[in-house]
């Protein structure tokens, strides 16, 4: 049984990274992009988020799509379609569509085709008909995909609220670059995480166990190793409030006291009380989220919710 073909679009680039993320820190307010929090560690500990009591976004979308499963293959109408998995990581969401969307092909796309590698092989054993394909791309970069992915009937997947990571003028851009590599005859089924309780939006945030401070310190273990810079996590705090003007979570690191950073280039000072910005995660409403796929030109056929409004995953066609 042969393994998945693997391509790799955006050759992975030290130097880009490590001049992104010093501009970052170097920048007012000084701000580390999401992405940097998913070294090897970054990863579990984000497995280890999405177990918690207070983190119900992962749970919730996966009990939607198990309990709707036939609805949504209905709603996006896409039988032999091409199924491009946006973050695909271990592949286990995509997976769980693939008896009801039953796709003709389906695409992984992730930063790490490394990772992909691993998942693809091992789905491809459960999957023997179907055709893979792993792709290693930095799609919020890009969405420039290989001659390999074939053109027509391409259904986007993007789970999880990632989509939560850009401002919602980046995530229209987005949308509206999904559209495009879409072509007339694509769909998109997205997740999104609602706008609910602030005290529930905090503590899914800031959980009782510190899971969510780990995973947001541990972003500094991985800037040192990318720049060579030395943070130590023990001089920084973990702060996350729901911003409720911006509609957004977000999350910072804070200096618990004055700290001189070690940097190429020179060394950074940090005042106690200083934060360096790590996350935002905008939460929408079902009405909000469906005028920004309109705008990008794709027709809502149904937004799946669970009964209490917490979660949505919007079932799309193009227009
Ligand atoms: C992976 C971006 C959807 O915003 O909820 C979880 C990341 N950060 N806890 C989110 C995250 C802190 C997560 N997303």
């Amino acid at each position: 049984m042969p393994a998945p073909p693997l391509i790799q679009v955006h050759p992975l680039d030290p130097a880009a990274a490590r001049a992104e993320l010093l501009r970052g820190l170097r920048g007012e307010p000084p701000a580390i992009p999401p992405k940097y929090f998913y070294d090897a560690l970054g990863a579990r500990l984000f497995a280890a988020i999405t177990e918690l009591p207070e983190y119900t976004p992962t749970r919730t979308e996966a009990a939607i799509m198990a309990a709707r499963l036939p609805e949504i293959a209905r709603a996006l109408d896409a039988q032999g379609c091409t199924l491009i998995d946006l973050g695909a990581g271990n592949c286990e969401k995509a997976a769980r569509l693939f008896a009801a969307l039953r796709p003709a092909q389906y695409v992984a796309l992730d930063i790490s085709v490394d990772y992909l590698a691993q998942s693809l092989d091992c789905l491809q054993r459960q999957y023997l008909e179907l055709p893979m394909l792993g792709v290693g791309i930095d799609f919020t970069r890009a969405l420039d995909l290989p001659p390999q992915v074939p053109a027509a009937r391409r259904l986007f997947f993007y789970p999880g609220s990632s989509i939560g990571n850009f401002t919602p003028v980046a995530a229209l851009a987005f949308l509206r670059a999904l559209r495009a590599a879409a072509g007339d005859d694509g769909a998109l089924l997205i997740g999104v995480d609602l706008v609910k309780d602030r005290a529930v939006l905090d503590a899914a945030y800031d959980d009782a166990l510190g899971v969510t401070a780990a995973f947001n310190l541990n972003v500094l273990n991985h800037v040192n190793a990318l720049v060579g810079a030395d943070f130590d996590v023990r001089d920084w705090r973990h702060v996350a409030f729901y911003n409720e003007a911006q509609q957004r979570i977000e999350m910072h690191l804070e200096a618990r006291r004055d700290v001189n950073v070690r940097l190429p280039g020179g060394a950074l000072p940090f005042a106690a009380g200083r934060r360096i910005h790590t996350e935002n995660s905008y939460k929408y409403t079902v009405p909000q989220f469906a005028q920004l796929m309109a705008d990008a030109g794709f027709a809502v056929a149904q937004a799946f919710t669970d009964d209490r409004d917490t979660f949505a995953l919007f079932a799309a066609r193009a227009v």
